[in-house]
């Protein structure tokens, strides 16, 4: 595990930094790069910063969710639209290379295999946020989704609004070639303690699945590591 402490002002860039050098280590090495964004409001700024950064080749880049709200595509809640104005409106990334979760679809069990389908066996680049209560993309504390080892996708009821979501599951976050979870804000302060410091009990604290990825943290979320 690798933390960074940022000046609140400085965060979005240097995730932003740190996403487009994984994307670009991944393309070099491999040819092409898969990255799976992560909702709330944390990572908007980074994903707008992102936008404005040189050498990425787009064409280059599959990009995926960490998890969406059972909303259309053009609901506020949805990651998918927070995401498309922040960067995909603003970076030649084809069409084809953006898979949306379509967690508007009533059916949920079959709107969760049509996108575990589409999802790489090992994302490049998986960009994580966390919650106050310690979940991350849609693993909330106590989900019986935290025991799943098989299935990569699976429709959740989660305590954050709105309740009906889709979310990848341990096993994904597990086999990410690099994690990078941002966190801002006093509130974060303690999951992030219990994420990075305490014994790994993921069903408490479900962000602790991310634990060895590259943490990017605000002094105040960060206050509680010392
Ligand atoms: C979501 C996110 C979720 C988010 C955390 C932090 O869809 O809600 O994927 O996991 O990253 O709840 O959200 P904030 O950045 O808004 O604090």
């Amino acid at each position: 595990m690798t933390t960074e402490v940022v000046p609140s002002n400085e965060i979005a860039k240097v995730a932003a930094e740190r996403i487009a050098d994984a994307l670009k280590a991944a393309i070099s090495a491999s040819g092409s790069a898969s990255l799976a964004l992560a909702g709330g409001t944390t990572p908007r700024a980074a994903y707008e910063a992102l936008a404005n950064i040189w050498g990425i080749d787009w064409s280059k880049v599959s990009v995926y969710f960490g998890d969406e709200r059972a909303v259309p595509p053009t609901h506020p809640d949805s990651n998918f639209a927070m995401a498309q104005a922040a960067l995909f409106s603003k970076v030649k990334l084809p069409e084809a290379n953006i898979h949306r979760i379509e967690a508007e679809n009533p059916d949920q069990e079959a709107a969760a295999r049509a996108y575990e389908a589409l999802l790489p066996a090992r994302i490049s680049v998986l960009v994580l946020g966390i919650g106050e209560d310690g979940h991350t993309a849609s693993l909330f504390p106590g989900s019986p989704a935290l025991n799943e080892r098989t299935r990569k996708v699976l429709p959740v009821i989660g305590p954050k609004p709105p309740p009906q979501r889709l979310s990848i599951t341990p096993p994904v976050i597990e086999a990410a070639a690099v994690c990078i979870v941002l966190a801002t804000g006093a509130g974060k302060a303690e999951p992030v303690r219990r994420a990075l410091k305490d014994a790994l009990d993921i069903h408490t604290t479900p962000s602790g699945l991310a634990r060895n990825g590259l943490w990017l943290l605000d002094p105040a979320a960060a206050a509680l590591l010392v």
